[in-house]
This record gives structure tokens, sequence and C-alpha cells, in this order.
């Protein structure tokens, strides 16, 4: 143990050493100084708590004449198994919090997790080793609020050429994730109303509740965001999911997108959040571009997120401001600093510029698009009645399931079985009602050659008759 603090009451009417005896005592029988540690050195702790060395001579004097410690010549003192003491209570025992643990499931259909087999580990390794290398003593210090200006960079010429974002590095800003930069935003706007998706990502409804604003929540249907229910409502501010409705994974037509930028524009206060999560997986036809390029009144704040594209543990997402908000946003937070370890952002920065991110996308996208026509075939060839709804994108299909149970009954049924299964209503901020019971059922964290069995597990679990 290099050292020990202790709070000591230079006042107070027991002396130091006593003070000193009673709290090394303590941690010891409390065991918060594990059986077998060597104490610091009488010098060493003499100076670390500015008092004299006689002082912590006579505490240490104590605890070995009571048996506390032991004195190993020339090595120093080490604290000694003490069996059946009764354990000193103090003001400083707080209930234990229980962990929240997450329930783990033989097969988990979570559209949350990523395939896990497909990281590349090696480059990524090469990338934070030659950074390390550098020695650059520059990186050891913060770095810009907004986050590095290499992987501003990169981000935006990745926005421009596969989303479609016009804007530049200037208007980017980096944050931990989706979570950590949505209350920043929220900050940034006018606006004591939202409107939001329904069913939706219900982080946002928190969020947006927690800083003391009101939610609308506007249905989805197909198309996306009914825009004539937003219209309906007092909101300035809405947030939706355009390329890939989370979590019907509609995809918001040509009209409605037209229509949700008329809105935005008839107001200098309106804003669109536009959320691009798990639109880098679109399996079939052109990508859809984003909303943000289409915008040309400064109305849209885009922001996506690394979370599905390399690792939901990297926490990297950013935001890309409209150049009206800029200079709210630099006087109301660039005394912050970024929120991301700088040696992550150039590992990311240089992992991109090198091409690598582009082809990990490109890899990920076709055994992704395996997994999902793989799932899906298995379905409408065993299963006809049931049915598949959402577009041909992202990491989890939606499926309709006719049944005489409800969908909680089904979701306790699979769960009972060890299987994770993510029914619709967890998605809604308020009620929508709906006949049949449906469910996300992902993929990405699926292996391939699991996923038949897995659907027949469940189905067979479900009773929901085979053919074939
Ligand atoms: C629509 C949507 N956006 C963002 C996120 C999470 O993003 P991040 O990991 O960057 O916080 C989720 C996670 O489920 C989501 O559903």
């Amino acid at each position: 143990m290099d050292m020990l603090i202790f709070e000591l009451e230079r006042n107070s009417d027991k002396p130091l050493y006593e003070q000193l005896y009673v709290g090394i005592k303590n941690a010891i029988i409390s065991k918060r100084i594990e059986v077998g540690t060597k104490l610091p050195s009488k010098r060493k702790l003499a100076d670390f708590l500015n008092i004299s060395q006689t002082t912590i001579e006579i505490a240490y004097a104590q605890l070995l004449a009571e048996g506390y410690i032991i004195s190993v010549p020339r090595v120093g003192y080490f604290v000694e198994t003490i069996d059946d003491l009764p354990y000193v209570e103090n003001e400083t025992n707080l209930e234990p919090v229980p962990l929240v643990i997450k329930q783990s499931f033989e097969i988990d259909f979570n559209p949350g997790t990523i395939d896990l087999d497909g990281f590349p580990f090696t480059t990524w390794r090469k990338y934070a080793k030659l950074l390390i290398d550098e020695h650059n003593k520059d990186l050891l210090l913060t770095g810009h609020p907004q986050g590095e200006y290499e992987l501003r960079v990169e981000i935006a010429k990745y926005l421009y050429q596969s989303r479609g974002v016009v804007c530049s590095p200037e208007q980017i800003v980096i944050g931990s994730g989706t979570e950590q930069l949505l209350p920043m935003i929220i900050r940034l706007l006018n606006s004591n109303e939202f409107a939001i998706e329904n069913p939706g990502y219900k982080t946002v409804n928190r969020i947006i509740k927690h800083t003391g604003r009101t939610v609308f929540p506007i249905q989805v249907d197909e198309e996306g965001i009914r825009i004539s229910d937003l219209e309906q409502t007092t909101a300035n501010v809405v947030y939706v999911t355009p390329s890939h409705q989370f979590p019907t994974g509609a995809v918001l037509s040509a009209t409605r997108r037209s229509q949700l930028l008329n809105w935005a524009a008839q107001h200098s206060d309106r804003f669109i959040i536009e959320d691009d999560y798990d639109s880098e997986f679109r399996y079939l036809g052109k990508p859809i571009p984003s909303l943000q390029g289409l915008d040309n009144n400064d109305k849209v704040i885009y922001m996506s997120t690394f979370t599905k594209s390399l690792m939901p543990s990297l926490r990297v997402a950013y935001f890309v401001l409209p150049k009206s908000l800029l200079s709210t946003y630099h006087n109301t937070f660039t005394y912050y600093t970024s929120t991301v370890p700088r040696f992550d952002q150039h590992i990311l920065a240089n992992f991109m510029k090198d091409g690598h991110f582009a082809k990990h996308l490109n890899r990920m996208r076709k055994l992704y698009k395996k997994k999902h026509e793989h799932m899906t075939e298995v379905i409408e060839r065993h299963y006809p009645t049931l049915s598949i709804s959402g577009e041909y994108a992202g990491m989890n299909i939606v499926l309709s399931v006719p049944h005489d149970l409800s969908e909680q009954q089904l979701k306790e049924k699979a769960s009972n079985h060890g299987i994770g299964v993510y029914p619709i209503s967890n998605y809604m901020i308020s009620p929508i009602e709906y006949n049949v019971p449906q469910f996300l059922l992902g993929f990405g964290g699926l292996n391939f050659d699991g996923i038949e069995n897995a659907i027949h597990k469940l189905m067979s679990i479900w009773d929901v008759k085979r053919v074939n």
C-alpha cells in the first residue's frame, strides 16, 4: 500500500497517535485494508499526513502490540490475519447499492447488439500502438471542446459521401453518445415543447422530460411520422429518425420529408433533430439520403453515432449544427471539455482517414445482409401466418405474431425458455391501439448458423404452426 489517508482532527481532545491508531485498526477490522497489505513507511506517512514520525511510531507500536500488524525487520509493517473480530460500525457504512444486472438469455434477439466477431481488432490495435509510440505529449492535455479537428474532418467527409450531409468540421460537435449530446441540443433550442415519434427511442422521451420540457408523442405509420398530427401540436422542435424509423423501420416518405421541412421553415424557433441511428446498414435499393442534405433553411440538427457501425462501448457520437445555431453553441458550451478521450478520437480519425472505416462498413453490411435475408427467409418459408414489416435495413426486423396470447405473455413464455424478445409496446411513448402482438427481432448479435434454430425454437415455444 503506497499511502493511507485519514482525516485527523488537530484540535480534538484525542491525541493524533490515537486517532491514527483507531483509524487503521477499524480499516483492518472492516477489511478495507486487506490481510498481508504492507503499510506505508513511517517516514512517508508522516510526510503525507504532515505529522511527526513519532506520532506514526506510537500508532504503529500500539497496532503491533495488539497484534493487528506484524513487523518484518528491514522490510516494513504488514497487516496480520485476525479471526472473528466484531465488525466496527461507523457512519461511512452505506447500504450496498444493488447492481442493475441485465437479464442474459441463451438466445437473445436484442436489436441493440452487434456482431462481435466482425470487429477489426488487429487494425484498431495498429492505430492505437502507432499513436502511443509517437509520444505526442500534446495529447496528454485536454483538446478542443467540439472534439479533435482531425476526427471532425473525417466525419464531415464520411457524412457528405455516404449520407449526403453538407457541413464543415466547424459545425460538428463530438461527444460520448447520443444520450450525452441530446441534452446539449435541447439547451441550445428556444423551445419548451418537443414532438417525438411514437413508438420511438424512449431515452429521448426521458431526456426531454428531465430537462423540464413537454413532450408530444406523434404516431408513426408506414410512411414515418404523421406530419398532420405534428401540425396539431404547439411543439417547435421535433425529433425524428427519418432514414430508418426506430423501432418500426419505416422510411419517411418523400412527401412527408418536404412537409416536415416546410413545417420547420414556418417559424424561426422551429428545428428538426434528425437522428440517423442505424442508417449505415441498408440491404436493398439505394441509400436514403439525410434530411439535412435536403434542407435549404438551416433547420436540421443532424446527429449520429458509431455505436452500431463500430461498437457500443466506444461512446463516440456527434451532431452537426446548422450555421444559425453556432454562435449560441459557442456562447453556451465552449467552456466545457470534450467528453471523449483524445487518444480514442485520434485512433478513430486515422482509422477513417486510411479507408478502414469504409472497408469495415462494407464488410459488415454484407454480413448483416446475409443474416437479415436468412432470418426473413426462414420465417417466410416455415411460418406463413406471421408477417414481417420494416424496411430492408438496420439490425432488426419487426415481426407480427397473430396469437391467442398477449404480447407480454408471449414475451414471458420466451423468456422462461431462455429467449429474449422485444415487444413493440416497450417502445411506446404513449399507448397505441393495435391488435396483433409485434416483436423486434434483432439479428446483429446472432451467429449466422444459429439463426434458423433460434427461430424454430422460439416458434415451437409459442406453438406457431410450422409448414415444411
Ligand atoms: C434511435 C437511437 N438513437 C441512438 C441510440 C444510442 O446511441 P448512443 O449509443 O450513441 O448513445 C439508440 C439506442 O438504442 C437509438 O435507438
